[in-house]
């Protein structure tokens, strides 16, 4: 599949190399092309054969997947500007909407999501799937955490878009797991929100991963 990664930062890094480690073709847009063209060069010289290249924002138009590697709220934003370009592409939000002046809330008021708020703003036909905010950047660069894949938790109303995603998860060696409707990335996020407030306190180093085990 086409996977378009809108942003250049650590998320994009991890995801991208996933992508490709898949056998996905991956763009990459940034709102600096240098950016972008920078971490395009850095994985194909990492990963033989990798089909990444950077693009600006025609490269969303026929893409599969569109991941929003951004923080919250430029993702909702740059989903209202591109409209309708992206219709017919899974979006993905991985964004954890946490305020970072105090690591102890979320930006978002109670009773909905970044994701929902996301999806209010997105073209029709463009559904909205929340994943991969509970995975690291720096464990995504493996996909796996002490020797396991890393689960990706997924949320979203249209059963096939999170198959989509989830192909993307498991294409790129990780468990993908249906967390149910998009109303469920509330919990995501707080999730999310939880897993950074440790980070320091329980000295994990921003290398540590939420597995749901039998
Ligand atoms: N890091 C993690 O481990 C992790 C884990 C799960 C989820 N997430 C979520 O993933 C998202 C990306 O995080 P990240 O760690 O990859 O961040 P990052 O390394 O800071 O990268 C963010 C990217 O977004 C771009 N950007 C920032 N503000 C923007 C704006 N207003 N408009 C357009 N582009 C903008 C940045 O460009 P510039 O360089 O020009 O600023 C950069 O390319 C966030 O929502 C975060 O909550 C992160």
């Amino acid at each position: 599949m086409i996977v378009s990664i809108i942003g250049a930062g650590r998320m994009a890094r991890g995801l991208a190399t996933r992508a490709l480690s898949g056998g996905h073709t991956v763009r990459l847009i940034d709102r600096s092309h240098k950016k972008a063209a920078d971490l395009a060069d850095e994985l194909r010289g990492m990963l033989l054969g990798a089909d990444v290249h950077a693009s600006d924002a025609i490269g969303v138009e026929d893409a599969d997947v569109v991941v929003l590697a951004l923080p919250y709220p430029a993702g909702r934003d740059v989903v209202a500007d591109y409209g309708t370009a992206l219709t017919g592409s899974v979006l993905v939000d991985i964004c954890n909407p946490v305020d970072f002046s105090t690591l102890d809330s979320l930006v978002v008021p109670p009773g909905t999501s970044a994701a929902e708020q996301i999806a209010a703003e997105a073209a029709p036909g463009a559904p909205v799937v929340k994943a991969f905010n509970t995975t690291l950047a720096s464990t995504l660069v493996s996909g796996q955490t002490m020797g396991r894949p890393l689960d990706v938790l997924i949320a979203g109303d249209e059963p096939e878009a999170k198959l989509t995603v989830a192909e993307l998860a498991s294409s790129g060696g990780m468990r993908p797991l249906d967390m149910g409707p998009l109303r469920r990335a509330r919990e995501l996020e707080g999730l999310g929100l939880l897993h950074i407030s440790v980070q320091e306190p329980l000295g994990l180093n921003w290398s540590s991963a939420i597995k749901i085990l039998p």
